[in-house]
């Protein structure tokens, strides 16, 4: 086969620019992407990243970098968006913030698309066509479609298909006058919902309803009256701390009833100082009426988690009204139920009953099961935290009678209108018009059952897919579906809001809708061999969501509406998943999904774990099989995902090179962002990795992991690295992007050996990578090297500088410690690190302080890391581990500078200090080139912003005040110059960059940034 030539995202990409234009597109929570709010689906790309993986893989490398830009929707050269963003970050407040449009939503010059055309079609001739299999919510196809290439989006789940009609096909094929046609049509839906349900929603004088507050009950265990679990009684919490509003319980004990009281909290009359004590906290409850009154304090009776869950199952967990909020023309007000809201209630519930039995019969409310899952539970299992477990066996259970009679009056109106818009509107737009409004009835659902929440901070109904999960909320919000309210008209205009800005979105002008299949991407029948240029494709990641589990929340409705239309997606109970990629540990269970046998714990859980891992790779290795038998032979696959775990890209890397790709490229994309890690608390920051790959040729044969091999992953590692730097790219993706490189030499071979015939895996060669960046930021650190330190220090240091964060992730810390040669174990019993779950968190000088300094006539044990100072009688081996300021002698050059750092803050800083710390330098002799100077002198230049200057009690910097101290202690103590730490001005500053003039740009939208 002749080698294909080079293509741009092979060579290279404005990686940092891309990050910084996602952000963009993400951060604006008023002007959201329209894609990311027409109906809920999950872990949704942004659009500029999608459109840079389309186009960098089908045109070649030497395009033209300012026009990839632009066709990119740039409105600043990449490398000044990077530049505004790192002074945003850093504080800096700049006039107009980006001064330009956001990328997606910029239009294309003609010119520029002519070019693209030219230039792609110089490699792969006039026939272009780009498929993603796993198209999702279909941010990739979007993106393909509008830059007016031939584009499929192939689905295995039904949820996602019909999303997909909506976001790909029908923007382009119906444009504007579909959202026209549905809002006529919504308008006469609405009115025939006020008509049969406005009675449940009693008007409020002067004022809307905004939400109606709920809190889950159970009976008190002594006194059986109907308690509330209410974890926070906030209703207004905004983070000012200002206009704070409260419900205060008011309990007659005697009755067994109670009502709330609703107050400002503040020092005013009638105002209370504080919220009362919350009834629910980290899933026990507390009683209201059994207890006793302890100084004026209502002490209640715990009640027990176990017991909860006892009373959700067997149906004795209640919901209970207790406030109201209401929009006035000039507020937002609340109060407690009026009489005549909780009589609603109880009429809404006859309503119910009554056309329920009628309802059931013809299949309209969803009767199904809830099946077994990671998400949803078993039935048995312990806790409240998933449905099953808490006795809701039935879609329908998760509803209150009134949003359930809602839901259901909505439905039946909507179908009952069906006809008379396919009449009107003639079949293909009037489908569509009806396929808009059940994403509505979808969007109005998801708010108003009870798993929504009442987020007091914004003062907002929270849906329920706000989280990727079924968990338990003991306190929920309504919407007033009309009466006295309007959530039924704002599900719908919601909708068509982003229906409308899809439409609007610019695009090429032979732009066409992307075909749909549904299916799964394991067996794509429909395309024949070696018949597509690009497959680009963003895959489940292992267990990060739970598809097709979430999706059924939805399914059960589309059935309903769509199920006519679609009867080859809709026909089954719920949604499939027999094949979909994902990690769901329950379905791999033996023992029906429960984790309990006989009410112990199920020993082969280890065993349904390895087996989800072991069947996830291996379907994706069939998705790769697939994309490779359909490519080209000189087409590209190009592959997104998130870098969580380790474990995860190990899977999608093995998985590619068993499919028989050759990873070409890896590129890192940051797409939150930096402002976290410049509070220094925690690196939990996530980038989007687009990794690159193309057909091995089948004779590639046998590779050995020989020093040969091992140099040349060193060295494009390396090199990658560089470049990424250059590219405005932070350490941490530095070393991420390094691995594609890495990849690309293990994986030119079908497998990989060693000398001695054993098989090497994938993380042998990411190991390397790290190692070989790792010493290069070492080195950039230390121009005097760090010869002689021990990997303890060098951990230390690496930590820092390249991750930028008190704590981050297990992965992290174990890429950056076997760069070192030690495990997170080691770290953590050589008392440099804690780890709590997947947290890795280092510690201070203070943290490692230990109380007494050793005794002179300590003696020197050999340990793992060497030889250890212990005290003859007292200290034990972890005391010995920790570090005194007055310690005759030190086990490493990271102690002896914490001891240095201690010895100056104890003596109160300055002249005291810096006397303090130098006595201890001259009683062991550390000279400028001692390897205890030259690790002080790489730490103060690897130190983060956060911790250079004192910023209150909680700030990273007042917990790691050591940095301050060898700040100061360098020259001083050893005569080296330290580097500039002076505090940036905060100033609002205007750059000098200019917007590229566009004619056909979009009309710019408010900024939200600068
Ligand atoms: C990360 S999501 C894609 C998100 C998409 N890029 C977006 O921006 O909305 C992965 C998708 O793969 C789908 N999927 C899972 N298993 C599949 C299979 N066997 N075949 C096709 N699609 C599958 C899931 O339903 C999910 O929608």
């Amino acid at each position: 086969m002749k080698k294909p030539p080079r293509l741009l995202i092979e060579e290279w990409l404005p990686a940092g620019a891309i990050g910084v234009e996602c952000m963009r597109e993400r951060g604006s929570a008023s002007a959201l992407a329209p894609h990311t709010y027409l109906h809920v689906w999950w872990a949704r790309r942004p659009l500029t990243v999608a459109r840079a993986a389309v186009l960098g893989s089908l045109l070649p490398a030497d395009f033209p970098r300012d026009v990839f830009e632009r066709l990119l929707g740039f409105g600043l050269p990449g490398k000044d968006l990077v530049e505004i963003r790192r002074r945003m970050d850093e504080g800096v407040r700049l006039e107009g913030g980006f001064n330009c449009d956001r990328a997606f939503k910029r239009g294309f010059r003609d010119g520029d698309l002519e070019k693209m055309r030219a230039s792609a079609e110089t490699i792969w001739g006039s026939g272009i066509s780009v498929i993603d299999p796993m198209a999702g919510g279909g941010a990739i196809p979007l993106e393909s479609a509008r830059l007016g290439f031939h584009t499929l989006a192939n689905e295995y789940n039904p949820v996602a298909c019909s999303i997909l009609e909506a976001t790909v096909d029908y923007p382009f094929r119906f444009g504007e006058e579909l959202s026209q046609k549905a809002r006529k049509w919504a308008k006469i839906w609405n009115e025939k919902i006020e008509k049969r349900l406005s009675r449940f929603y009693p008007a409020y004088r002067f004022a809307k309803v905004h939400a109606y507050v709920f809190a889950r009950t159970v009976p008190c265990p002594d006194t059986q009256f109907q308690t509330p679990l209410v974890p926070d009684w906030h209703l207004l919490k905004p983070k000012t701390e200002r206009n704070r509003v409260v419900a205060e319980p008011i309990v007659d004990r005697k009755k067994g009833t109670w009502t709330v009281r609703i107050a400002p909290v503040g020092r005013g009359a009638g105002q209370l100082r504080e919220a009362p004590n919350p009834t629910y906290n980290d899933g026990k409850g507390i009683s209201l009426f059994s207890g006793e009154v302890v100084n004026g304090i209502w002490n209640g009776r715990q009640i027990p988690s176990d017991y909860i869950q006892a009373k959700a199952q067997t149906g004795e967990m209640r919901d209970v009204l207790y406030a109201v909020a209401v929009k006035t023309t000039q507020r937002l007000k609340f109060e407690p139920p009026e009489p005549r809201d909780l009589q609603a209630l109880t009429e809404a519930e006859s309503e119910l009953n009554r056309c329920r039995p009628n309802w059931e019969k013809k299949g309209l409310i969803p009767t199904e099961n809830i099946p077994v899952g990671d998400k949803t539970g078993a039935p048995g299992g312990v806790g409240t935290d998933l449905p099953l477990k808490r006795g809701e066996k039935k879609w329908v259970d998760i509803f209150t009678p009134r949003q359930l009679l809602s839901v259901g009056v909505l439905l039946e109106e909507l179908l009952d209108l069906r006809t008379k818009i396919i009449k009107a509107e003639g079949e293909a737009l009037g489908e569509a018009v009806f396929h808009l409004l059940s994403l509505g009835l979808d969007k109005y659902v998801n708010h108003d059952c009870m798993q929504t929440r009442w987020e007091n901070t914004h003062a907002v109904i929270k849906g329920k897919m706000d989280r990727h999960d079924y968990a338990f909320k003991v306190t929920f919000a309504e919407m007033a579906t009309c009466g006295s309210g309007s959530g039924l008209e704002w599900a719908i205009d919601n909708v068509l809001e982003a229906y409308e800005k899809l439409s609007e979105l610019p695009r090429s002008s032979n732009a066409r809708a992307a075909e749909i299949s549904m299916g799964t991407a394991t067996s794509l029948p429909v395309l024949h061999d070696k018949s597509v240029t690009a497959v680009v494709v963003d895959p489940p990641y292992a267990d990060n969501v739970q598809y097709s589990e979430l999706a059924d929340f939805f399914y059960v409705w589309l059935k309903r509406t769509q199920g006519h239309r679609r009867p080859e997606w809709f026909s089954t109970y719920l949604c499939e998943h027999d094949q979909e990629a994902v990690v769901n540990i329950s379905r791999h269970r033996e023992n029906g999904g429960s984790s309990r046998k006989n009410g112990k714990r199920d020993g082969s859980a280890a065993d349904a774990k390895a087996k989800a891992h072991a069947f996830y790779q291996g379907l994706m290795t069939d998705v790769f099989r697939e994309s490779r038998r359909i490519l080209r032979d000189d087409g590209v696959l190009t592959v997104m995902f998130t870098h969580k775990k380790q474990e995860a890209w190990e899977a999608l890397f093995t998985s590619l090179i068993q499919a028989g790709f050759t990873i070409t490229a890896t590129w890192p994309i940051k797409t939150e962002s930096e402002h976290s890690l410049h509070q220094a608390k925690k690196n939990a920051a996530q980038s989007t990795v687009i990794l690159v790959a193309r057909k091995r040729p089948k004779d590639a044969g046998v590779g050995y992991f020989d020093n040969a091999m091992r140099k040349e992953i060193r060295e494009k590692a390396r090199s990658t690295a560089e470049r990424l730097e250059g590219e405005g790219l932070n350490p941490v993706d530095q070393l991420v992007g390094s691995f594609g490189p890495a990849m690309e030499v293990y994986s030119r071979h079908s497998e990989v050996r060693t000398d001695t015939g054993i098989p090497v895996g994938v993380d042998k060669a990411i190991d390397e990578a790290a190692d070989a960046v790792s010493q290069w930021r070492v080195q950039k650190l230390s121009d005097r090297g760090l010869e002689g330190v021990e990997p303890e220090g060098k951990f230390t240091l690496l930590c820092w500088d390249v991750l930028g964060a008190v704590e981050f992730r297990f992965n992290e810390a174990k890429l950056l410690g076997n760069a070192v040669g030690m495990d997170v174990d080691q770290l953590v019993a050589a008392g440099l690190v804690t780890k709590t779950g997947d947290k890795v968190k280092i510690l201070s000088a203070g943290d490692r302080r230990r109380d007494k300094a050793l005794e002179p006539d300590s003696m020197e044990v050999q340990t793992l890391f060497g030889p250890v100072v212990v005290a003859k009688k007292r200290a034990s081996k972890k005391n010995a581990l920790k570090v005194h300021p007055n310690d005759p002698v030190f086990r490493t050059a990271l102690d002896a500078c914490h001891a240095l750092a201690l010895r100056y803050i104890e003596a109160g800083g300055g002249a005291g200090g810096i006397g303090s710390a130098k006595s201890l330098v001259n009683q062991h002799r550390w000279g400028k080139d001692s390897k205890e100077a030259r690790l002080m002198e790489a730490l103060v230049r690897a130190a983060p912003e956060a911790v250079r200057h004192e910023a209150g009690k909680k700030s990273v910097a007042a917990q790691y005040p050591e940095f301050r101290a060898w700040h100061a202690l360098l020259l001083p103590l050893f005569g080296i110059k330290p580097p500039d730490w002076k505090k940036k001005l905060e100033a609002v500053i205007g750059l000098p960059f200019k917007e590229a003039s566009d004619e056909e740009e979009a009309e710019p939208d408010n900024e939200d940034e600068g």
